[in-house]
């Protein structure tokens, strides 16, 4: 990376920075209700080298892309999204200087082996290692810098996002699972039982539904929201509706609604055993809630889709396979898959075959191998060159 960035900038020595990617066990639509999440960052990441430069142009390059972007330093405020991928560091730069934190001439080139729009976070990847290498090594606060990050993709990109990707780039932990209290924003790591493997299987769709719906639903927990907080003033959030209280009010809300809130409860709790199944080694119930997980953003929150419910059954009907799941914000993306370790190369030959001949496409497989959080590439890492 470092060679490809002087041959496109010239001799400076960059620095090189990383943000991960992640893959979320269980918990999903819950960040931005509250309540609770257990994402892994991923080895995949999002890296950027970086070096000042005279002449106070901020000069972005993608390899991924093959784009090279150019925006004037000093009036970075008044650029306007594009829609594009530039919006997530211009975003981040934005904010920063918000911030109070300057914004100088710099070459960015980014490389990124996150799969794109493959629901395993390459925007926040995008957005965190963007953040650090505008940075450029100058102290700034972990939680404020995920915080910064999400306010980046809400406010500039437009995408009314929970925490849990900015978050979890920011705070993963090799080996372990990332517990995030959405409220609190404090988390816990959750070691994982030895002997198993998660596995991320992509369906290679993005339906246009995505960000549409995800305004959808967040609307729709608002609504949620006040609804419940008619009859309990305590309520602020889903994250506060009790099991008793749902079943108390669900009757009197509109339909919708009533499935909406009945996944968020139910979701959290869901979340909370499943890292206490994990403390306990206890694989078949932490599939268990994994399937439960997936049938409740099938039916209640309707956020899945025909080919990640054709993965969730393929997999099921896999030889060692515990329990398997939707993750992210749905609509395509990855499934994720918990089961035995000797299990795994009987499932991605299987899991390959069935989704080819269903639907004529191969679906990209990743083993989720828990990684560190994001920060500055320090000693010598080989870093994945693209295909
Ligand atoms: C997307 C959002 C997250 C979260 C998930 C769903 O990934 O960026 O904040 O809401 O969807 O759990």
């Amino acid at each position: 990376m470092i060679a490809a960035f002087r041959e496109r900038f010239g001799t400076t020595q960059p620095r090189v920075f990383r943000a991960p990617g992640r893959v979320n066990l269980i918990g999903e639509h819950t960040d931005y209700n509250l309540g609770f999440v257990l994402p892994v960052a991923l080895d995949m990441a999002t890296y950027i080298a970086a070096a000042p430069s005279a002449g106070g142009k901020l000069c972005i390059y993608s390899e991924n892309r093959r784009e090279q972007h150019e925006f004037d330093a000093a009036s970075l405020g008044g650029v306007e999204r594009t829609g594009t991928w530039t919006d997530y560091p211009i975003g981040v730069a934005q904010e920063l200087v918000r911030a109070g934190v300057p914004v100088e001439g710099a070459n960015l080139l980014i490389r990124s082996t996150v799969p794109d729009g493959g629901g395993l976070s390459s925007s926040a990847a995008l957005e965190v290692s963007a953040a650090l290498a505008l940075l450029a090594g100058r102290e700034f606060d972990r939680l404020e810098l995920a915080k910064l990050c999400q306010r980046a993709e809400r406010n500039f990109v437009g995408m009314p996002c929970g925490i849990m990707d900015q978050y979890v780039s920011v705070f993963g932990r090799a080996h372990s699972a990332v517990e995030i209290d959405c409220r609190s924003l404090g988390h816990r790591l959750v070691k994982l039982p030895e002997g198993i493997a998660f596995i991320a299987v992509n369906t290679m769709v993005k339906h246009a539904l995505s960000g549409s719906a995800y305004h959808d639903r967040v609307r729709e927990c608002a609504a949620g929201v006040e609804a419940f907080a008619a009859v309990y003033p305590d309520v602020r959030s889903l994250r506060d509706v009790s099991p008793e209280q749902l079943d108390a009010v669900a009757a009197r809300l509109p339909e919708v609604v009533a499935r909406r809130a009945r996944h968020v409860v139910t979701e959290d709790a869901r979340v909370n055993r499943f890292t206490e199944a994990s403390a306990n080694g206890d694989v078949t119930v932490m599939g268990k809630l994994m399937v439960e997980s997936h049938r409740s953003l099938q039916h209640d929150y309707e956020v899945s889709c025909a080919e990640l419910d054709f993965l969730v059954e393929a997999a099921l009907a896999i030889e060692g396979v515990y329990g398997s799941r939707m993750t992210g914000g749905g609509f395509g993306g990855c499934t994720v898959t918990l089961l035995r370790v000797e299990a795994v190369a009987g499932f991605r030959a299987g899991i390959v075959h069935a989704y080819q001949e269903h639907f004529g496409v191969t679906p990209r497989i990743y083993s989720c191998e828990p990684s560190e959080g994001a920060g500055e590439v320090k000693k010598f890492e080989i870093i994945p060159s693209l295909a």
